[in-house]
């Protein structure tokens, strides 16, 4: 019964069950699993790369990776950006080993060659003598990545045939533009990002920010206290706590998706005065340009991941990139996300707690590491590894709704979008190709179909 529903979801054995309400745990340990990721997750999935303020300027460049893959992102004397693969074609040495900078050419310093601001191999030294016209510097460019943009938000692929980044991102533009257009110019990313490992498999923190509103009030208990006092009845997870109405649930046709908690972005800012009067001030703009659906998002709290390996906090304004390094380690990236036009003052402020609670050694990021790497070691055991794990919370209390985009669930304490991120991972796992992919749209229509979830729901609410 562990077989996937489609017929171009069977080239690989399923390692989750046909509406990602179960999970081998292999997932978590197999080397062959992860192998297997590189080749058809990363290699073809837009990756997040950078943002518009973190190389403002031409000459600005950035470097990061791309799952295990080192990367370079350049501004363009024009204005525009490129991104490439940071490995000289002649040996394979590592281009660049600034982590920021602005520079008019990359030089290896293994035999001096020379790569432009575009990647193209400009000089190389003592070329007569060496190569006697023989080299054909035309071809021996650092290998370019597909660059696309949105609202700032930098995203490379390194498959030709992947969707446009908008397509990609789909019905979670809708949501996006809420926060990253914002009311008056959007976010940007404060970098430096800090750095850290942490041993466990990238898609336990993935899958934690994507949707895992059950563990907030139970892992963050104290720490949650310790803030700002009780976040929307959720700390302890109390017994007579309401579960419905909760916040909403949210996962779109590629993975992406996030939990929604209510009112939140202004609740747990109680130290944090400039960002809340911030939201309140501008949270008229929204309104006015987005609707009092959007304008609820904006003063909710999210809990986010973009499929698959960034994450970010809406409302605590963390942003997380999860670099995998094998199996069973992580480095996490992690930047703070602030409004573009905020004053200096606030935008600091919403920095310093967005470190206090998910820098390296924030409070709520130390209650988190400690469960991600136990839930991926627990797995070196052969027969714990034979099992299988649980997403199924809330499966029949979720459905297309006819205000919000995507699928919706009925409470940010819920699975809805967790079983979003994994139909599609195992679903990128099996698929030959994108187009292969896009084929199977039909078949996510086909799984929503005749479910009246939220219409029966809301029917039911308006005649109480
Ligand atoms: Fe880069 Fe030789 S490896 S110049």
């Amino acid at each position: 019964t562990k077989k996937h529903g489609s017929d171009v979801m069977n080239g690989s054995s399923a390692l989750v069950d046909n509406i990602g309400a179960s999970q081998s745990r292999r997932v978590f340990w197999d080397q062959d699993v992860y192998q297997l990721e590189l080749e058809r997750i990363f290699s073809r999935c837009w990756l997040m790369i950078g943002h518009d303020s973190l190389v403002p300027k031409p000459g600005d460049f950035i470097t990061t990776y791309m799952a295990e893959d080192r990367v370079i992102l350049s501004r363009q004397p024009d204005g525009s950006l490129k991104a490439f693969i940071n490995s000289c074609t002649h040996r394979g040495n590592q281009i660049c080993h600034a982590d920021s900078g602005s520079a008019k050419a990359f030089v290896c310093n293994y035999h001096g060659w020379v790569f432009g601001q575009d990647g193209s191999l400009v000089d190389v030294p003592m070329e007569e003598r060496c190569y006697h016209s023989d080299l054909d510097k035309s071809k021996l460019g650092l290998a370019p990545i597909r660059v696309e943009t949105y609202k700032g938000f930098i995203f490379g692929c390194h498959d030709p045939e992947a969707p446009s980044l908008e397509d990609y991102l789909g019905d979670f533009c809708w949501y996006l533009d809420t926060i990253w257009d914002g009311p008056d110019g959007g976010l940007e990313l404060l970098g430096p990002p800090l750095k850290s490992t942490l041993a466990c498999n990238w898609k336990v923190p993935a899958e934690n920010f994507v949707g895992d509103g059950y563990h907030v009030g139970w892992t963050h208990a104290a720490a949650l206290q310790m803030i700002g006092g009780e976040l929307a009845g959720l700390s302890g997870n109390r017994a007579d706590m309401p579960f419905d109405d909760l916040g909403l649930q949210f996962t779109m046709r590629h993975g992406h998706g996030f939990g929604l908690i209510d009112n939140a972005a202004t609740a747990i800012h109680v130290k944090r005065d400039g960002y809340v009067k911030y939201l309140e001030e501008t949270r008229g703009g929204i309104r006015e340009k987005f609707g009092p659906e959007r304008e609820r998002l904006y003063v909710g709290h999210w809990n986010t991941s973009i499929f698959p390996n960034c994450s970010f906090l809406y409302g605590t304004n963390t942003f997380k990139i999860w670099h995998p390094r094998g199996p069973h380690e992580i480095e996490v990236w992690t930047y703070t996300m602030v409004p573009k036009n905020a004053d200096t003052e606030t935008k600091r402020s919403i920095q310093r707690e967005a470190i206090r609670s998910f820098g390296t050694a924030g409070t709520l990021e130390s209650d988190d590491g400690e469960n991600m790497s136990s839930a991926t070691y627990n797995n070196n055991g052969i027969i714990t590894r034979k099992g299988w794990m649980n997403s199924s919370m809330g499966k029949d209390r979720e459905g297309p709704h006819p205000v919000y985009p995507g699928i919706v669930g009925v409470s940010f304490i819920g699975e809805t979008s967790y079983r979003g991120f994994y139909r599609f991972w195992q679903e990128m796992l099996d698929a030959p190709d994108w187009a292969a992919i896009r084929a199977n749209d039909d078949t996510w229509d086909a799984m929503w179909t005749n479910r009246n979830f939220w219409p029966d729901r809301l029917s039911a609410k308006q005649a109480e």
